[in-house]
């Protein structure tokens, strides 16, 4: 057998998620559920996919359990911030994902997970309103670190009050406007503290001081929304010297699935494209904060990264560069539309321009009519359940491997390094990740 140098997931896990909206209550109401056996976590590679060590004669497949010790659900235990004050029940029921058929069996479950108060700048999310915020002694909002120190109180007492082992902190709240990269301030560890002390309230963005104090409390920090967060050297230097695991950006569930996983089509027959329109309608709250230009334009990086690097210009100019913005590479656009009736049930559209053989034109359309929180649920426990294996596994800075979850995967663009947006190259280093950890060879076979 091979020597899996993994530490056993023995005690509980306490998954702290920020926002306890339609992702964070779809997610939690599921474990719930199927912890009761009353529910199926279809769509979790975790709980579900098998992948083969080995080769030859003496492969086997495995699920990622029986390769690496993964924690148990029935070992996980559920706390969360929020800008608004009701309960996960209260907001699962709100959310309208989920039928009341499948929230009332563990309503006193999700009664018991009460928000706590959010360190929230209205400047960052306009269109939320909730009094559900952290304050200090003058009743104001607190400066950055006041709001570090105040979240570092409340994982450390969470984790005392639930005897929990480990912590691992999810952001699925709501997406921030969007912050530049600055060198001066995001670069280096000692710029970014100085600038929490200095109360830097443009280039620190709450969800900042949450990877702060998660990184700091020794917990693995997940950004599942475009934030960039924890795409910043400064974080990546915090969590070197923490030797915590970070993850993100941005959840890959319906579009930007299907993107990633439809273009290496294009790409692998040497297609030309010269147009890629993407356009969606949503109506949850999540839409109406997108709804926000300042707010869409961060969700708009992460989308438009997709394509990049799987359809590159440089490399085949005939087919991918020319259509477009100056003329340099095919046209790609992404819009999301706020549109009430729809709730979380989200249609994507996608009109694809290509062309083939003497440069004549053809055209792809796809329609996904889709469920946001059904698709991004699975993804949360995936995430978090993998983050809780890599700190145990002494792993710590950017977990690449966990690309396969993620619609603009972070990478280290100060050495030039590219991000995988293929999505079966993600899957390969997904695998390879769990092997190794397991003890196991890594290798590029395509099963
Ligand atoms: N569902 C998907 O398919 C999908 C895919 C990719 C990314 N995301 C991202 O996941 C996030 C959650 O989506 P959702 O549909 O659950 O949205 P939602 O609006 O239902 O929930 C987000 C919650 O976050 C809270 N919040 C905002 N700022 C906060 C802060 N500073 N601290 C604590 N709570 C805060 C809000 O009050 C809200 O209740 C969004 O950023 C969304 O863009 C979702």
């Amino acid at each position: 057998m091979p020597q899996c140098n993994v530490k056993p997931a023995e005690g509980k896990l306490g998954i702290m998620v920020v926002g306890n909206g339609a992702v964070a209550t779809t997610f939690m109401t599921g474990v719930l559920m199927t912890r009761k056996g009353l529910a199926k976590p279809i769509g979790s590679m975790t709980q579900y996919d098998k992948m083969r060590i080995g080769k030859g004669a003496d492969k086997k497949y495995l699920h990622y359990k029986d390769i690496v010790p993964l924690a148990d659900l029935n070992d996980i235990v559920f706390g969360c911030w929020d800008v608004y004050p009701q309960n996960a029940y209260q907001s699962a029921m709100y959310a309208e994902v989920l039928k009341e058929k499948d929230i009332e069996p563990v309503r006193d479950e999700l009664e018991k997970i009460v928000p706590m108060k959010a360190a929230f700048d209205k400047n960052y999310a306009k269109r939320l309103d909730g009094d559900n915020v952290k304050t200090n002694d003058k009743g104001q909002m607190p400066t950055r670190w006041e709001m570090v120190e105040a979240l570092k109180q409340d994982i450390h007492d969470f984790k005392a009050k639930n005897q929990c082992a480990r912590i691992v902190v999810l952001w699925a709240a709501s997406t921030e406007i969007y912050v530049p990269v600055d060198e001066q301030v995001h670069y280096t560890l000692e710029a970014l503290e100085k600038a929490m002390k200095d109360d830097d309230r443009e280039h620190i963005a709450p969800s900042m001081c949450y990877a702060y104090a998660a990184l700091t409390e020794g917990a693995p920090f997940i950004m599942g929304a475009p934030n960039t967060t924890v795409d910043i050297p400064a974080m990546w230097e915090l969590a070197e010297k923490t030797k915590m695991p970070i993850a993100g950006k941005d959840f890959k569930t319906g579009q930007t699935l299907v993107k990633s996983g439809f273009s290496p089509i294009i790409g692998t027959r040497c297609l030309g494209l010269s147009g890629w329109f993407s356009t969606n309608i949503l109506g949850n709250r999540d839409g109406l904060v997108l709804d926000e230009p300042a707010n869409f334009r961060t969700k708009e990086v992460s989308k438009l990264s997709t394509l990049e690097t799987i359809l590159k210009p440089d490399v085949q100019p005939d087919l991918y560069g020319h259509g477009n913005d100056e003329d340099t590479q095919y046209y790609h656009k992404v819009r999301i539309n706020y549109y009430p009736p729809r709730n979380d049930n989200k249609e994507g559209w996608d009109n694809i321009d290509i062309f083939g053989w003497m440069g004549y034109p053809m055209q792809i359309k796809i329609n996904f009519l889709c469920r946001d929180s059904i698709l991004a649920a699975p993804l949360c426990l995936d995430l978090c359940l993998l983050s809780d294996l890599a700190a145990r596994a002494g792993r710590y800075g950017t977990q690449r491997f966990l690309s396969f979850f993620l619609k603009s995967p972070m990478h280290d663009y100060t050495k030039g390094e590219e991000a995988v947006n293929h999505l079966y190259q993600q899957y390969t280093m997904l695998k390879n990740a769990i092997r190794e950890m397991g003890g196991y060879e890594a290798d590029e076979e395509i099963d």
